[in-house]
């Protein structure tokens, strides 16, 4: 496996995804917590440092431990990774002074026959991302120039009997077109072979669950999503009947949802599954409420006690299993250390495990969300569990603003199923990241028939996104809005107006609330 070092930049997890679409399994950790031991115990087959705000003239500059240079094993630096290893090994470094390069820049060769750089430089130059103040001003002993960039002599470095590499740009980032090409040939040189695969990872994950649990009795949390889906599978498939599920049912899911999920692990996969129906519980607690944030601290709170008494019925359970993805588990090594602002209390299960004395089982810890996909797949989940859009855990109840009704409920559950409806029908599920219908707080006045009607106006709301952080709203044709919109008030008593969403995140959210 490969270690990357991180020392602080943007995009370190791009590097891990270059790596993982080459077959080849990577982990990232923070470079305070790669020291001597650290190195032995991880024992890397290579090892790439990332590029990083800091300076190596600040007190305190980020450093690997000095044996990762003794372990003979190839090493490539990134930008302040470049830097660190310059500085390590005898170069020097300086301050940027008019030297600074933020962007595109082309890269020209200046060396032959490095095998870092097969295939690259077919058109004499080669497009990178560079972005970077200090930059590296004599390199190492050992060490020999590959490429040069107008503001950086030292673009490509290297060291080829050691196998030590150091680029001034970032090769991860797609404004560097070959980058991949880079890796690819980085790790080839470290002798991976590219075999890291889902089925592998498959074996390799239920061996460790089975080592792990033993003979104990583990319970998961299962909303239906696509990562407590896959966890839930995986788990059961390594133990068994050891796993019992449970399905907190808090009135706030969408049409038919709750008997899709009992039916898919209870009939098909046939897993224990306790299906917890709370919803008088949980919509009694919310009548009156219509604060977001006090909605979703009432449903995390009512959350964690229902799952709290099943999982005591279960008797004895020593772990809890939880779908957690790797951006989630990966430090960031943050250098602001700023207190950040609280935007919306996301619902999780967080504080449960400490709170019920359990340990955790979390086979997704090292997947990204489209390898979790790929991993429910090679399970043989249907492709409509693996490609759903991601629910939020309070449900439909922050996408009803203002105070919860029963009776607002099922009109949203039932517009929400035809906009749905309308956009399989249009072949657009899969290009969409995320697609709902919200019920806003006001009645408008419209006119059905011959009659007045006074009903409410629904929101439509569809978003591109890679990771949810930032959005941007759908674009629907005129055509689609417009048969929707009829479809909706038609077929939906309630609804006499609808909305489409035009709002971008920032500044908006995602979710109405
Ligand atoms: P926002 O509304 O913050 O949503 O732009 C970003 C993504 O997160 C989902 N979301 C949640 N997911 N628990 C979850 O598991 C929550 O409390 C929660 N709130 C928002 C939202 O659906 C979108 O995909």
């Amino acid at each position: 496996r490969l270690l990357i070092i991180d020392f602080g930049s943007q995009v370190t997890q791009l590097i891990a995804r270059r790596l993982r679409e080459l077959n080849v399994y990577c982990e990232i950790h923070p470079f305070n917590k790669v020291d001597d031991a650290f190195l032995r115990a991880f024992d890397p087959k290579a090892v790439i440092f990332s590029g990083g705000p800091a300076s190596v003239f600040s007190e305190g500059a980020p450093m690997p431990p000095a044996s990762v240079f003794d372990m003979g094993v190839p090493i490539l630096g990134i930008c302040y990774g470049q830097q660190v290893m310059m500085h390590c090994l005898g170069g020097k470094v300086e301050r940027g002074h008019g030297t600074a390069e933020f962007g595109r820049a082309y890269v020209t060769p200046a060396g032959d026959g490095l095998p870092l750089l097969d295939g690259w430089f077919a058109d004499g130059r080669e497009q990178v991302w560079m972005s970077h103040g200090d930059h590296v001003s004599a390199i190492a002993p050992g060490f020999q120039v590959y490429g040069t960039s107008p503001n950086a002599p030292f673009a490509i470095t290297a060291d080829p009997a050691r196998r030590f590499f150091a680029v001034q740009f970032h090769p991860e980032v797609h404004h560097t077109p070959k980058g991949a090409k880079l890796y690819e040939n980085f790790v080839r040189l470290a002798g991976f072979h590219g075999d890291w695969t889902m089925g592998a990872y498959r074996e390799e994950a239920i061996r460790k669950i089975r080592e792990q649990v033993g003979d104990q009795k583990v319970i998961c949390g299962l909303s239906g999503g696509v990562d407590s889906s896959v966890a839930a599978v995986l788990i059961h498939e390594a133990i068994g009947d050891q796993l019992t599920c449970v399905f907190v049912d808090h009135g706030l899911l969408r049409l038919g949802e709750a008997e899709q999920v009992v039916t898919m692990f209870r009939d098909h996969y046939n897993m224990p599954l306790i299906h917890a129906d709370e919803s008088d519980l949980f919509l009694n607690a919310l009548e009156g409420v219509s604060d977001p944030e006090v909605k979703r601290k009432t449903i995390g709170r009512l959350f964690i006690e229902v799952f709290e008494k099943h999982a005591k019925s279960v008797g004895g359970a020593t772990f809890l299993a939880q779908g957690t993805l790797y951006p989630d588990v990966i430090e960031s090594v943050s250098f602001s250390g700023g207190p950040s602002v609280t935007i919306k209390s996301h619902h999780n299960v967080g504080g449960l495990p400490e709170k019920m004395g359990m340990k955790l089982v979390e086979p997704l810890r090292e997947l990204f969300k489209d390898e979790v996909r790929a991993l429910g797949r090679e399970l043989g989940l249907p492709q409509s569990f693996i490609g759903r859009h991601p629910f939020p855990g309070p449900g439909l109840a922050i996408r009803c603003p203002g105070e919860i009704t029963r009776d607002k409920l099922e009109i949203l559950r039932r517009a929400d199923a035809v906009y749905i409806d309308q956009i399989r029908k249009h072949g657009l599920y899969d290009e969409i990241w995320q697609a709902f219908a919200a019920l806003l707080p006001m009645r408008t006045v419209g006119v059905m028939g011959d009659g007045r009607t006074y009903d409410y106006a629904l929101a439509l709301r569809a978003v591109t996104s890679v990771d949810g952080m930032t959005a941007d709203y759908y674009p629907f044709t005129h055509d689609f809005l417009g048969e929707t919109a009829t479809r909706i008030i038609n077929e939906v008593q309630g609804v006499n107006r609808v909305f489409y969403d035009c709002t971008s995140k920032p500044p908006g959210t995602i979710e109405l609330e």
